[in-house]
């Protein structure tokens, strides 16, 4: 069974209680929490100040992503505003060795996303020190955007390199998942589901997430 992640960029921001309560009380296993820095990518999203109002009401992890610049600058004040997961890009982080270290110093979980122009053999010589790799299946920045159909092959591709560097890292997808997209990347090796709009534009949510949550 894969591990559903509501992405929060999709939800009400002016009644966020409301949607973390949804998850809490739904299949999802993890709260995906998007920050944007306007610089990594075109967009700004939100920050520490929301991460704790969200981290204060959550009953599950919160799995954040960082799309920012730098973002060795601030693993220490993600991990007080509540991060369980903390993803950075391996494009955005120059000694992404030390960056991962220090995420799993702090005690959380270390994960590195890459961008769909990113090759997964950069993966290599960090796929065995860290818990989580997050393929984008969309250009980062938004939410609501078209899946990328070369992620299949992506996923396989990882699949492959994880066992060939007998790294433990969960393989997480982040954009664009769907019902018609969600099976065939879990045959290619996906643990890990980010859904936003595709959950939270739903009329009933909850069943959305109960319906990825039993893909097989
Ligand atoms: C995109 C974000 C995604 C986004 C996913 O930059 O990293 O996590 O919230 O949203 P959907 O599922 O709507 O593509
Ligand atoms: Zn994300």
């Amino acid at each position: 069974m894969p591990l559903i992640a509501p992405s929060i960029l999709a939800a009400d921001f002016a009644n966020l209680q409301a949607d973390v309560s949804m998850i809490n009380s739904s299949d999802a296993d993890w709260i995906h929490v998007d920050v944007m820095d306007g610089v990594f990518v075109p967009n700004i999203s939100f920050g520490m100040p929301v991460i704790k109002a969200i981290k204060n009401h959550a009953q599950k992890p919160l799995d954040v992503h960082l799309m920012i610049v730098q973002p060795e600058r601030y693993l220490q004040a993600f991990k007080e505003a509540g991060a369980d997961i903390l993803t950075v890009h391996l494009e955005a982080s120059t000694h992404l060795h030390r960056t991962i270290q220090e995420i799993k110093a702090l005690g959380m979980q270390a994960g590195v996303a890459i961008n769909p122009h990113t090759s997964i053999s950069l993966l290599k010589d960090i796929a065995a020190d860290i818990d989580l790799i997050c393929l984008m299946s969309v250009n980062p920045g938004f939410g609501g955007q078209k899946f990328i159909e070369n992620t299949y092959t992506k996923t396989m591709e990882l699949a492959a390199l994880l066992k060939a560097t007998n790294s433990r890292a969960k393989i997480e997808i982040d954009g664009g998942v769907n019902q018609a997209n969600a099976p065939k990347l879990i045959t290619a090796g996906a643990d890990v589901l980010v859904a936003g709009n595709f959950v939270f534009t739903a009329p009933k949510p909850k069943e959305v997430i109960q319906q990825l949550k039993s893909l097989t």
